[in-house]
């Protein structure tokens, strides 16, 4: 039955516990955006703020051991901490894939959909949530998402859902390359010759990929899709579709530039777990996913991470370079928690990492872990 839309609790009820998700609520065709989702203005992107001039930069990946590219890569990480390649060896066909399954995944009745949920989920590597944490959020991001984190292929196919897993675990295989020529290449900025056993867990030791689904809203100006964040890993590798709609803060303004989807493409972002272990040369930049009243909206994020179980910190390279170290070294798992903690706010995460920290946090409940 069609919740009523005033009444808060029956409206969360509704989108977070019952699977119908917003895009559940988006569909009941409502004509006005319920008091739930309207964010405050501070947490909204103010349109004013967004520079038209400028973009992050496009790098072809096609001649990747080339100088000039691994200089652009490595400038892009440090002074944008976002950019899109192109010809990066991720087959197409793959992409799109993923993006069928995806949406074959969200129009799943409610009733199967909601075995996903993280009340009902077997397994804490799967859980399907509405907004960011709605169990923490006040007022509820326009946004469902279904996020695995992988352990094993007999794990994913335990316990992902049929109707997207083998997509998912093609697009993570075939990205392996993209990721590690990727790190390979950033690394030699710190001073690291290769990708080896002693880096290769702490870079990429981990994955967890998210499948987005921001439904159309009726009032996109009041809301947000995703507010603004950073990522907590080590790089993510963005698949994103032809609607538009991501905007990425330039780095140490108040200006924000969109991120055009390019046919093909993909969108690399440094995290924070990135910024850590470079000691702050590569930036993991603030970004935000606006509403749109006209389409559905979906992306696939693959968040590149440590294992929970390592202690990040400034690589001990860096520090050998004489550089004093701005951050401490930090549990990865203790650090992911802090993340699920609290609401989407810009660039808090990181503080949990600095010398002086933000004690109070310590003390709450976290809901999701790594
Ligand atoms: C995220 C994110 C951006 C997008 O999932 O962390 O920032 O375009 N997504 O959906
Ligand atoms: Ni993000």
């Amino acid at each position: 039955m069609a919740p009523s839309l005033t009444d808060t609790r029956e409206l969360k009820t509704f989108v977070v516990d019952e699977g119908h998700g917003v895009k559940g609520l988006s569909e009941l065709d409502i004509k006005t955006l319920p008091e739930l989702f309207i964010q405050s203005h501070e947490k909204r992107l103010d349109m004013s703020k967004v520079v038209h001039h400028e973009s992050i930069p496009v790098i072809d990946m096609s001649n990747s051991e080339d100088p000039d590219v691994i200089k652009l890569i490595c400038d892009a990480a440090e002074n944008w901490g976002f950019f899109q390649v192109v010809n990066h060896g991720v087959p197409l066909r793959v992409l799109d894939d993923v993006k069928d399954a995806t949406k074959r995944f969200f129009s799943l009745p409610a009733d199967e959909k909601k075995k996903y949920l993280f009340k009902n989920s077997p397994t804490k590597n799967v859980r399907l949530v509405s907004s960011f944490i709605p169990e923490v959020d006040k007022v509820l991001e326009w946004k469902d998402y279904l996020s695995c984190f992988y352990v094993s292929d007999d794990d994913a196919f335990a316990f992902w859902p049929r109707v997207c897993r083998d997509q998912l675990l093609e697009y993570m295989k075939e990205s392996e390359p993209l990721i590690k020529q990727l790190l390979k290449v950033l690394i030699t900025r710190l001073d690291i010759s290769k990708l080896d056993e002693t880096n290769e867990p702490f870079l990429m030791g981990s994955r967890r990929m998210n499948l987005n689904y921001y439904p159309k809203c009726p009032n996109p100006e009041l809301t947000v899709g995703v507010g603004s964040h950073s990522d907590v890993s080590t790089l993510t590798i963005l698949l994103q579709d032809e609607t538009g709609g991501l905007y990425v803060r330039k780095l140490d303004t108040d200006n924000w530039v969109h991120v055009p989807p390019i046919k093909g493409s993909l969108t690399i972002n440094i995290g924070d777990a990135l910024q850590i272990m470079s000691n702050g040369r590569y930036k993991s930049i603030e970004h935000h996913v606006v509403a749109n009243e006209h389409e559905n909206r979906i992306s696939v994020p693959i968040f590149v991470n440590p294992r929970p179980s390592d202690v990040i910190g400034p690589l001990p390279q860096v520090i050998a370079r004489g550089e004093k170290a701005l951050y401490k070294h930090v549990l990865y798992s203790d650090y992911v928690k802090h993340f699920y903690r609290k609401s989407h706010n810009g660039k808090d995460t990181i503080d949990f990492a600095k010398f002086v920290d933000c004690a109070f946090s310590h003390g709450l409940p976290t809901i999701y872990e790594p």
